[in-house]
This record gives structure tokens, C-alpha cells and sequence, in this order.
């Protein structure tokens, strides 16, 4: 069974560290990715680790991991809240999806409140920073390694 896991990033996360500060932190994208490898190393999880500022390139990376993957940490960005055409490519994929946000988006503006990858999120991780990728990668570790019990 795949131990691939897709974490993709949404737009303006290429600033990470840079954007608003107070709000998302000092660590970098490069910093998250490193944490990621470093965890996915000790769970035993290979990892693909994209951003993007454009939707369709969301999606053809969702696509990939149709063929290949087993699970999808995301972090959608404003993507979250405005974007059918993502859901509709997470409910094609038939393995974990985890939604991150760094920040607590029901602390802030109204229009952050709704998410449309929610409806198909097993879990949804907000406002722990960073941190949350992390626990993400953990998350779909602990579902993937208890499915492979179930059907061995
Ligand atoms: C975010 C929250 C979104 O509302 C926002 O548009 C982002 C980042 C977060 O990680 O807290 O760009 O997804």
C-alpha cells in the first residue's frame, strides 16, 4: 500500500514567514517542508510538497494523487473559502484528506469561517500554526496505518 502523502499548499504561502507575521508566524514554507520530511521520515511516509498561487495547479496535483497517494495534508489558503472546483477534485480522491489552517480562521473575518474543503475533510487542524502540519502528517498516518489492520 502507497505511503505517499500530497501536503499542498494554497496561494500567497509562498510569503509564509513573511505576510503578516502576527498573524502566521516566522517560519518559512521551507521550514514547514523540512519539519514535514523530518516527521514523514519517523512515521514512514514519503512526502510530495507543493505550493501554488494557481488553482488548476491545486487541482492537477489532487489529480496525481488519485494514481498515487495515500492520503492529503492541505492547506488551501483563500482557496478555502472560495473554491468549488477543489472540493469537487478532494471528493475524487478515496483516501484521508486533512485541512490546515495556521491560523484560527474562526477568530477572524466572517467570510474565513466557511470552508468549502470541509465538506470533504476527514479532519480539519486550525490555528495551532505551523504546528498543525505536523499533526496533519500524524493524523493520516494513524488512519492509513489502521486501515492497513483492518484490511491487511
Ligand atoms: C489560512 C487562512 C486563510 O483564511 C487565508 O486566506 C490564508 C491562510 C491559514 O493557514 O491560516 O491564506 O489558510
Amino acid at each position: 500500500m502507497s505511503r505517499l502523502v500530497y501536503v499542498l499548499n494554497g496561494p500567497n504561502l509562498n510569503l509564509l514567514g513573511k505576510r503578516q507575521p502576527d498573524i502566521y508566524g516566522h517560519e518559512t514554507l521551507a521550514d514547514v517542508e523540512r519539519a514535514c520530511r523530518v516527521l514523514a521520515q519517523e512515521l514512514n511516509l514519503e512526502i510530495n510538497f507543493h505550493q501554488s498561487n494557481r488553482e488548476y495547479e491545486i487541482i492537477d496535483w489532487i489529480h496525481a494523487a488519485r494514481e498515487s497517494a495515500c492520503g492529503i495534508v492541505i492547506n488551501p489558503a483563500a482557496f478555502t473559502h472560495t473554491s468549488i472546483a477543489i472540493l469537487d477534485a478532494l471528493n475524487s480522491f478515496d483516501h484521508p484528506v486533512i485541512e490546515v489552517h495556521i491560523s484560527n480562521v474562526h477568530k477572524r473575518e466572517e467570510f474565513r469561517h466557511h470552508s468549502f474543503v470541509s465538506l470533504c475533510a476527514n479532519g480539519v487542524i486550525a490555528g495551532l500554526g505551523t504546528h498543525g502540519y505536523l499533526l496533519a502528517l500524524r493524523g493520516i498516518a494513524a488512519l492509513v496505518d489502521a486501515k492497513a489492520n483492518t484490511n491487511p
